[in-house]
């Protein structure tokens, strides 16, 4: 089951195509496989790049966009086809959904007229459940559901990924591969994509927050803000790096450099004081709750 791959009824032999190595992105399932994307915003758009850079031919790509203007700006750009909704889940094996899920009713209502049973329907849409695909799309369709973040519009994004109830291995090894052209991919159980919105989803915004909280502080002590910038901008870079090396433990990278009676630990015992551990605790608590509250909008259980 390397090589081919049955969506939606037609099996596809699967030829090497220069994909990027990377551990969930092999290249061997995607193979000769047509993608479609519904909605190329910011998130569509991150994709398609990543998947070209990845070595995916154009002729394999198609998109969908409200606007004329925007969609011939991006034909022009990637040379990928533009097409209606109806000739995206016609032709293409895999359906990528990523619209605001304010727009999904009526996009849903425009797929499920035409979309063969069987096919494979990923969704990027925050808070949106496989069960609402299920219901409104034709029975077996196969609904995966993905939380990306942010950081995909420069290749380096966190996505989880849940299946439905058609959904078998084979179909989340793909799109383990589709996402890994633009960052990192991990299987979550359904039950934790509030929990996982909480933390990746939202989890750059926090991280741009503190970043811009030190640059204050580098102003307060006198530092150019442009300088300040670079000094903290690529302290983060540096410390990511070394997070995600092998010996990345946060809390031994942290000892590392708290040395007795140092510099860093005066300014831990400050963090300390001012409960920020808990306040993060908090921000991430209190944003799986949103979460849940604006999946309710969407569900009819
Ligand atoms: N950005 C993030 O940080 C982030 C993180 C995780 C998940 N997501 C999810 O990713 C999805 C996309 O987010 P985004 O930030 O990329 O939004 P976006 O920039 O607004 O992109 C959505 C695109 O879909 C288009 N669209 C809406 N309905 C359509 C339809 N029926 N047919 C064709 N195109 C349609 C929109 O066109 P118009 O311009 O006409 O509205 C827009 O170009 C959302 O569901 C979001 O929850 C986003």
């Amino acid at each position: 089951m390397a090589d081919t791959l049955t969506i939606g009824g037609s099996v596809r032999e699967g030829p090497e195509r220069g994909w990027r190595e990377h551990p969930a992105c092999s290249g061997r399932l995607l193979g000769m496989t047509t993608i479609a994307v519904l909605g190329a915003g910011k998130i569509g758009e991150s994709l398609m790049s990543g998947l070209l850079h990845a070595g995916r031919s154009p002729e394999d790509l198609l998109f969908t966009e409200r606007y004329p203007a925007r969609a011939k700006e991006l034909t022009a750009k990637y040379g990928v086809e533009h097409v209606d909704v109806a000739g995206a889940v016609r032709r293409a094996d895999v359906i990528v959904v990523a619209v605001k899920p304010q727009d999904i009713e009526p996009l849903l209502d425009e797929m499920a007229a035409d979309l063969p049973s069987g096919k494979l329907v990923v969704s990027l849409c925050a808070g949106l459940s496989t069960a609402l695909f299920e219901r409104r799309l034709p029975e077996g369709t196969r609904v995966v559901r993905v939380m990306p973040n942010t950081p995909m519009l420069v290749g380096e994004a966190m996505s989880a990924i849940s299946g439905g109830e058609h959904a078998e291995d084979e179909h989340l090894r793909l799109v383990e591969e589709l996402l890994g052209s633009v960052g990192k991919v991990v299987r979550v159980p359904e039950s934790q994509q509030d929990a996982v919105t909480a933390l990746s989803g939202s989890g750059p915004a926090y991280f741009f927050y503190l970043v811009e909280a030190m640059i204050d502080a580098g102003i307060l002590l006198g530092i150019p803000r442009a300088v300040a910038a670079d000094l903290i901008v690529q302290s983060a870079v540096g410390a990511a790096a070394m997070l995600r090396s092998d010996e990345g433990h946060p809390v031994m990278l942290r000892e590392a450099v708290t040395s007795p009676a140092g510099t860093t630990i005066a300014g831990i015992r400050e963090l300390e004081k001012h409960g920020v551990r808990a306040a993060l605790i908090d921000a991430i608590e209190a944003a799986r709750d949103r979460s849940v509250e604006l999946g309710r909008a969407h569900r009819e259980d």
